[in-house]
């Protein structure tokens, strides 16, 4: 059975003010219909998988079992970290979790923020990878490249015709968070893939790798794990062992590190919905290059995001060209579109003012 993990932290503040500290982006509905997160769980429940274990913060629980709830979805459990030590004490606690009652576990770790158009094929993707991870490979899935991006992991191949397999390819090498011109390097070279952020592997597997790679870090978080306490439907990791975490993410901590990678080609219309422009090309822009949604118009406009998600409340764009406007009820974001990397300054400034 493949247990899912879904991973709960990050606050996503490229996508101020939708993406809030107490509201990250994963929950909130940026393409409209459901959030992130609700698609995420819908997408990997069903036959061959276990209920979610979810892992999360303090202040993110209600709303973790609020939209649990929503998509009518038990969870196998909701673990709360003391706090966010990023990804990598994060799924060593849930592969932790699910050892205890099923040491034969398949995990997969599913961020809750991403976006896949076409579920079924990732299903598919899964299913096709399963063996390999059972057989004790940590299988990653490799996305096609489309610019040469620093935010991301890259996942090297053999050969770019192992781009085109329908099966776990052998990984060279994982680079995670390249400089610009090695970025650019890996892109030119057409060997690489992107790293999606999603893994499949067996608890037992990524358990050894945890302990050759991070014993001190396994040594803690079994201490978190065996000292935490139930309080209603959550399970609280205990405070002190996890104080002595070295934060670090799964990427720099086992990937980059481990020998026993493959790599799973997924086609499926995965993007990371990581700031507004690509939530503006995710959007399927008009003819005019223009995604408007909620009350907005705009009128002689070109490659703009208008978006308006307050109740009676117009927002109306004259003339626009390759702009981002983001109305809430309390507040207003107005950037050119060249700058959606830098809305995070917004929350910073907003945090200076305190
Ligand atoms: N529970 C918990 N605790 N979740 C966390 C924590 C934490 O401390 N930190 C991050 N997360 C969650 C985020 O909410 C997100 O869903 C996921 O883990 C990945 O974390 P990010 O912080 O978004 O990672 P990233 O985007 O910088 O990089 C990862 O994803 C890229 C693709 O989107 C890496 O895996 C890259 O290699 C990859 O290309
Ligand atoms: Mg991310």
């Amino acid at each position: 059975t493949i247990h899912p993990v879904l991973l709960c932290g990050g606050s996503g503040t490229r996508l101020w003010p939708i993406s809030r500290r107490g509201y990250p982006k994963q929950f909130a509905d940026i393409l409209g219909g459901t959030s992130l997160f609700h698609r995420t769980v819908e997408r990997l429940r069903g036959p061959g998988f276990a209920e979610p274990v979810v892992v999360t913060g303090e202040d993110l629980r209600f709303i973790v079992t609020e939209q649990l709830a929503e998509a009518s979805q038990a969870a196998g459990a909701i673990l709360i970290e003391p706090d966010s030590r990023n990804t990598a004490p994060a799924v060593l606690a849930a592969a932790l979790w699910v050892a205890k009652t099923d040491p034969d576990a398949l995990i997969l770790v599913a961020p809750s923020d991403h976006v896949i158009a076409d579920d079924a094929a990732f299903r598919a993707a899964l299913a096709a990878a399963a063996d390999a991870a059972a057989g004790g490979a940590l299988v990653t899935f490799g996305i096609e490249p489309t610019r040469a991006e620093t935010g991301y992991g890259w996942l090297e191949l053999r050969s770019p015709d192992d781009k085109a397999a329908r099966c776990p390819r052998p990984l060279v090498r994982f680079v995670e968070k390249p400089a610009r011109p090695l970025a650019e390097q890996m892109l030119s070279s057409g060997r690489f893939l992107w790293n999606a952020g999603i893994f499949l592997f067996s608890v037992t597997a990524i358990l050894n790798a945890y302990r050759r790679q991070v014993p001190e870090m396994v040594a803690c978080v079994e201490a978190a794990v065996a000292g935490a306490e139930r309080d209603l439907g959550f399970l609280r990791l205990a405070q002190a062992p996890w104080s002595r975490v070295q934060p670090e993410s799964i990427d720099y901590a086992i990937m980059e590190r481990e020998e026993n990678l493959v790599v799973m080609p997924f086609g499926a219309g995965w993007s990371d919905l990581g700031d507004w422009k690509t939530v503006w090309q995710e959007s399927q822009p008009d003819n005019d290059g223009n995604a408007v949604s909620g009350n907005a118009i705009a009128i002689d406009c070109r490659g703009s995001l208008l978006r308006s998600e307050s109740e009676g409340q117009e927002l109306v764009g004259i003339g626009l060209d390759n702009i981002i406007a983001v109305t809430m009820p309390d507040a207003v974001l107005v950037a050119n579109m060249a700058d959606h990397q830098r809305v995070r300054e917004a929350v910073e400034a907003l945090k200076d003012r305190g």
